[in-house]
């Protein structure tokens, strides 16, 4: 008969992994979710959450006390936590409430907020963002943050111009007449796109997309969408799966193709983006006019400038008929799928910082995937990275 385990004692002094009530107007998503909480508990550390922080987001105090973690006011969090986990970037306030030494995780968009960065190391934080991963990193992908938002709003993209179009999506036969499919293009088929491909195809409608980069066309038919290609001979990829600012002929050619799909279209979903850069201007104000009356445009990329001309960001518009829907908060418009899948990315992260599960996150500077993401390293600015040696490329026997 063997003898029952003895029971580990739990570690000496667990960090804590504080997750502060989300204060930015409207967000609805949190940091962790009860699952995650049960699994943060197992890795050792203590975890703390702020009263009535996942309220928006479906999940009760009740439910984070029952999975392990304290319920605290928010400002017992900021002070208190040993590691931060966070949705939005800080504001300047949230940035006070913080003091040396701690580590904050979430996103943060260096490059967009150099004021922000300059505050998080005056603080002598660690900082890791989220949205800072290195992405082709195939061992990174379970941290994916980025992919898990962008997979959640392609979804509810779909489902916001489903609401506001006037049709099904799908094709029926009826003893009161026959329905047509609706015709969805999609501009843009990196992750958003092929998520909003995948659920409108799902949904019975018939699907066209283009992408400037050759590798998505594969994708685009694998979902049972049709590739539409432009007429000119230009590859698109910029360099780690990102796209390029295309020549003026090539855009030229591009505003021709997408005229027509415009004029065939009821539904056009864009979600066109070049990292650094404004989002392509795809869609014109004479495009839009050619669509049929109650037509939908979804501008996923309303936050960066707007692939359509008459996107309002933050707003649904109607111009010429046609609703055009600007909003930048798609993913949480759908805060409990969200919040499941971030929480899970920063699960992942936290086993990557804490692999001998005692409660204590070490950042390994020499680990890639760590090193990428490390913003702010104890109080000094190490973004960005030094850039990854390239894969070596196989020869052929
Ligand atoms: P994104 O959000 O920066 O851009 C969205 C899409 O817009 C991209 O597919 C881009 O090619 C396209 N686009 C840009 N300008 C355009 C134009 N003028 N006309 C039409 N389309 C245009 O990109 P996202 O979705 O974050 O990732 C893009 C790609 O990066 C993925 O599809 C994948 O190939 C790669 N990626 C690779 C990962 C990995 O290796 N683990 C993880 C995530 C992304």
């Amino acid at each position: 008969m063997s003898a029952a385990a003895a029971p580990q004692p739990p570690p000496a002094n667990p960090q804590c992994i504080g997750v502060p009530r989300e204060i930015f107007a409207g967000e609805k998503r949190v940091a962790t979710v009860p699952a995650v909480v049960e699994k943060l508990v197992k890795l050792g550390f203590r975890v703390s959450v702020a009263a009535g922080a996942g309220e928006a987001a479906s999940f009760g105090d009740e439910a984070y006390r029952a999975a392990g973690a304290q319920a605290m006011p928010s400002s017992a969090i900021w002070a208190g936590a040993d590691i931060l986990f966070k949705v939005r970037p800080p504001t300047a306030e949230e940035c006070e409430w913080m003091h040396a030494g701690q580590m904050l995780v979430g996103f943060i968009w260096p490059a967009q907020n150099p004021e922000l960065m300059a505050q998080l190391a005056a603080k002598g934080l660690t900082v890791l963002a989220m949205d800072a991963l290195p992405r082709t990193l195939s061992r990174a992908q379970k941290m994916d943050a980025l992919t898990s938002m962008a997979g959640v709003s392609g979804y509810r993209a779909v489902v916001e111009a489903a609401h506001a179009f006037g049709r099904f999506f799908s094709g029926q036969i009826t003893a009161a007449g026959k329905v047509p499919p609706a015709q969805v293009f999609i501009a843009g088929a990196g992750v958003a796109g092929l998520s909003a491909i995948g659920t409108a195809v799902s949904l019975g409608a018939v699907v066209r997309a283009n992408d400037t980069r050759a590798e998505a066309a594969d994708q685009v038919v694998s979902l049972g969408g049709t590739f539409v290609p432009v007429d000119y001979a230009e590859e698109g990829g910029g360099g780690g799966g990102y796209a390029k600012v295309m020549s003026e002929g090539f855009q030229a050619a591009q505003r021709l193709m997408y005229a027509q799909q415009a004029a065939w279209a009821d539904i056009i979903i864009t979600t066109a983006l070049i990292p650094g850069k404004p989002a392509p201007r795809l869609v014109t104000a004479e495009m839009v006019q050619a669509m049929k009356p109650g037509s939908v445009i979804v501008d996923m990329a309303a936050e960066q400038g707007g692939n359509c001309e008459l996107t309002v960001p933050g707003e649904a518009v109607v111009r010429h008929g046609v609703t055009i829907v600007g909003y930048t908060d798609l993913a949480s418009r759908l805060a409990a799928q969200s919040s499941t899948l971030y929480a899970n990315n920063l699960l992942r992260l936290a086993e990557e910082l804490c692999k001998a599960k005692d409660g204590h996150a070490v950042v390994n500077m020499e680990d890639d995937a760590i090193r990428g993401l490390t913003v702010v390293y104890q109080g000094s600015i190490s973004w960005p990275a030094p850039a990854l040696a390239a894969a070596p490329v196989a020869k052929p026997a």
